[in-house]
């Protein structure tokens, strides 16, 4: 198998890349390191089968060898990267994804799209089932991220209906473990390298909205099992455990041992309230299911962050990226 992975040089990527390696994949990892880091595909650089290309696939996805597959991750995906990169944004998830499509296509490759929980918005079902259409402000700050999703579901779905395309989709919830950005904003990797400097930990409201977060590696043998499967989806990927954001800081502070105290801040506009994604499906077409709780899944992810807390954590105040 020669595999694509675009954004590969990302958290959830990379972690692709090893897993697909590991099974004796030849990948092909494209990523214009806009969001992403060299070091997270450092160790990979002397492992056979493993090539990197630095591309921006709004740009251009071509390759000059025929391909098997193709997992489409290339967008930025965090608040403040897709804040501070709004068009970017949109190009990765319209662009981007006709770009990949078309290398699939080309070669009859499966095409896997990295969809997201946040086609869902803020949802008034709960918890969401794939048949659910979701409840997203179309002008809102955010949507250029949700609608830049829910557009390259709609052109996935065009392609697989025009051209007969073998394309899956998978909506993607929290996901969280090593090689996450300690600034990027997300509310795990903020709450860990926080706890370990003995910061603050900031709720945004009073803490009450949930949110389901699932484990890396659960979240990449979902993927594969994604990539192997003739799935259309769309699938949800997430672990159904709901907490409210209070409880994850009261778990990352007293598995860290830390003294940080909890503050309170303004809500985002457009946050969510609740998030838990139905796995039913998963379970039947992928015969998936997560298996790190998240007590676990956090040993793990403080494990990773502990040798450099404190300057991680002063990096962790997100600084917006700016628009190129
Ligand atoms: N991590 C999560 O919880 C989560 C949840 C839902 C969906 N997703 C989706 O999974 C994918 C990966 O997310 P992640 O958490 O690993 O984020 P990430 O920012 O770590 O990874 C995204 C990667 O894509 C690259 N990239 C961005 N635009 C590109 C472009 N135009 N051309 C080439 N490369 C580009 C970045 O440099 C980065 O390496 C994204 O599509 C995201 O929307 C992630």
């Amino acid at each position: 198998m020669r595999t694509v992975v675009t954004g590969g040089g990302g958290f959830l990527g990379s972690h692709l890349c090893e897993a697909l390696l590991r099974r004796g994949d030849e990948v092909w990892c494209l990523d214009d390191f806009s969001t992403g880091d060299p070091r997270n595909v450092e160790h990979l650089r002397r492992t056979p089968g493993f090539r990197l290309l630095r591309a921006d696939v709004s740009r251009t996805c071509d390759l000059p060898v025929r391909v098997d597959a193709v997992a489409h991750l290339a967008s930025p995906a965090s608040p403040p990267d897709y804040h501070g990169m709004p068009l970017r944004t949109l190009h990765a998830g319209s662009l981007g994804t006709e770009n990949a499509l078309r290398l699939a296509l080309r070669d009859g490759a499966r095409f896997v799209l990295a969809s997201t929980s946040e086609v869902y918005g803020d949802p008034a079902v709960h918890p969401q089932r794939e048949d659910y259409w979701g409840n997203v402000n179309p002008v809102g700050p955010r949507s250029v991220y949700d609608e830049a999703k829910r557009y390259a579901e709609a052109l996935s779905a065009a392609y697989r209906r025009t051209h007969g395309a073998d394309v899956g989709i998978v909506r993607i919830f929290n996901t969280y473990g090593p090689r996450m950005r300690p600034a990027d904003g997300r509310v795990v990797s903020t709450f860990v390298c926080r706890a370990l400097a003995g910061e603050p930990l900031t709720l945004y409201g009073d803490g009450s909205q949930t949110r389901s977060f699932c484990y890396v590696d659960d979240l990449v043998r979902g993927l594969v099992a994604m990539l192997d499967s003739g799935s259309p989806g769309p699938v949800n990927l997430g672990n159904p455990a709901e907490y409210t954001v209070a409880d994850l800081a009261r778990l990352v502070l007293a598995l860290s041992r830390s003294p940080s105290p909890v503050v309170h801040g303004p809500l985002p506009v457009d946050d969510p309230c609740r998030r838990r994604p139905v796995i039913t499906r998963a379970h039947d077409e992928l015969g998936w299911a997560p298996r790190v709780t998240l007590e676990e899944g956090l040993r793990r992810t403080l494990a990773w962050f502990a040798p450099a807390p404190r300057a991680q954590a002063a990096a962790a105040v997100p600084r917006a990226p700016v628009e190129t």
